[in-house]
């Protein structure tokens, strides 16, 4: 305890050294040598009165505190504004702004924007989720993740922000603290990010790209986090580095706060020094709920390691600490919050979204086994736990999705992997990456023929997956581009699938 509370200190220091620019009048009359609305504006978390509206102002005003106006209205023009307001852009919040309108009406698209001094943003599209108890015949939504910067365009975006959705989901890795990979288009300014500062950087040199920024303002998003937005493979307090425990805290606390500064986040979401609870739960009328969950900050670390911390691949024959029963990947009090919430649902599709493969994936061929340990085979007790809870709640069409690998794995869930009698209980879908590089297919389709409940596995193209829900089947489109390497790249449907009510596990159609 001695160590957090030594870093409490160091967070009042902070906050005290700026408190005189956060008491300081408003500038009203602001003058920007640059647009000072270059990052774009976003909106996210859409309830049935209200969502989530975001911008950040940039520029070279430090460290005065800015007055913004934001107007909603009904139509892209604004000719009936039905909500508005101001509100201080402070430097203590990297000038940040998150609005939430309240009183809307319920499965509407808005309008949105803000003006500072004699500037405007960018118009954002946006809308409120249906009432609690309606009979909703329709959802479309996207799901997509890990976007390392330096390895491709951001085209994935365009084609996302021109298609007909409710709403996005982003799944981590939204950036990347280090720079790897091949044959890249672009570079990071800046080596890997440690402080605030960096990580702020960091986010506003991902979020100038335009489409990035298009995707944003065509629909509201639901967003999680993975490693990669604080540092590679961490686990709750424990890097892979081997840094002490009390810098990774101040590490993990300036991530956690340049994330909430750069993410159309509810107020309730803010983070306080290195803890910041993102997992929660939307509802779509009683179509569907979505459960979104946080895999990173709560997790027992990664088993056998062969650095101080982080992942590698192990035998379980060998490293049979993996089948402790104690361990967890969203801890605890995650877990009994998913229980409760689960158990609470009363939607007609239940969509864990969530950061990365659940289904085992054996990585060895032939009889031995090989499991990853930074994913959900390194968590085989939690996975058959949460596996067995939808069994036994009998949760309406429970329906997986994630990230995180850089393929797209389609598969049956089941909470013995080993018995080929054990019942489908429900059905994932885990998306390739926006931009990272995966690995090679001839490895993917030797691995299909390892793991009979995989139906699909795709790691040659970059993308994402749109999802619809109506007439009692999901449709899911994996849809990928023939190359990030050039910024135009035309998209194709890669393959499509289907899960009927009442009959867990993806069909190919
Ligand atoms: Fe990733």
């Amino acid at each position: 305890m001695l160590d957090r509370r030594r870093f409490l200190q160091l967070a009042c220091a902070f906050a005290v050294s700026h408190s005189v620019a956060s008491r300081a009048q408003p500038l009203a009359r602001p003058r920007f040598a640059t647009n000072p609305f270059a990052l774009g504006v976003a909106s996210g978390y859409p309830r049935p009165d209200g969502m989530v509206l975001w911008t950040r102002l940039l520029g070279d005003f430090q460290p005065a505190t800015i007055g913004v106006r934001w107007e909603l209205a009904n139509d892209e023009n604004f000719r009936k504004v039905l909500s508005q307001g101001s509100i201080p852009a402070s430097p203590d919040w990297a000038h940040s702004v998150h609005v939430e309108p309240r009183g809307l009406e319920p499965d509407r698209w808005y309008w949105y924007r803000f003006h500072a001094g004699d500037a405007s943003s960018p118009v954002g599209r946006t809308r409120t989720a249906p009432a609690a108890a309606a009979a909703v015949s329709r959802l479309r939504f996207a799901f997509a993740s890990c976007q390392q910067y330096e390895q491709g365009w951001y085209t994935a975006h365009r084609h996302l922000a021109a298609d007909d959705l409710d709403l996005v989901a982003f799944l981590g890795d939204y950036i990347y603290e280090s720079s790897w990979g091949r044959e890249h288009v672009r570079k990071h300014e800046g080596g890997e990010p440690y402080t605030l500062e960096a990580y702020r950087a960091r986010y506003a040199l991902y979020k100038s790209d335009p489409d990035l920024q298009k995707s944003h303002a065509a629909f509201p998003w639901l967003v999680t986090w993975d490693d990669h937005e604080v540092d590679n493979d961490y686990a709750a307090d424990r890097p892979e580095d081997g840094m002490p425990r009390e810098r990774f805290l101040a590490r993990r606390a300036a991530a956690y706060r340049a994330y909430y500064e750069h993410m159309p986040l509810p107020a309730s979401m803010r983070p306080s020094g290195p803890d910041m609870r993102i997992y929660t739960r939307l509802d779509w009328g009683r179509l569907a709920s979505f459960f979104v969950f946080d895999d990173r900050q709560y997790r027992a670390p990664q088993v056998c390691p062969s650095r101080p911390g982080g992942s590698t691949v192990v035998d379980p024959a060998v490293c049979t600490e993996i089948n402790d029963p104690a361990r967890s990947l969203l801890g605890a009090e995650q877990e009994a919050w998913l229980e409760r919430a689960l158990a609470d649902s009363q939607a007609g599709w239940n969509i864990l979204a969530q950061q990365t493969l659940m289904a085992r994936l054996d990585r060895k061929l032939g009889e031995e086994r090989r499991f990853w340990t930074d994913g959900w085979d390194g968590y085989p007790t939690a996975r058959r736990r949460l596996l067995d809870f939808l069994r036994d709640n009998r949760t309406a069409n429970p329906v997986v999705i994630g990230g995180d690998v850089h393929m797209n794995w389609v598969a049956d869930l089941k909470s013995d992997f080993d018995d080929a009698r054990s019942p489908v209980v429900a059905s994932e879908f885990c998306g390739t990456s926006i931009s990272s590089q995966g690995p090679s297919q001839k490895m993917v389709d030797a691995l299909l023929r390892e793991n009979p409940h995989m139906k699909y596995g795709r790691s040659d193209r970059r993308g994402y997956v749109r999802m619809s829900i109506a007439g009692a089947r999901l449709h899911a489109d994996l849809v990928g581009l023939e190359t990030v390497k050039k910024p135009d790249s035309p998209l194709d449907v890669l393959a499509r699938f289907v899960v009927e009510d009442g009959r867990p596990g993806p069909q190919a159609i």
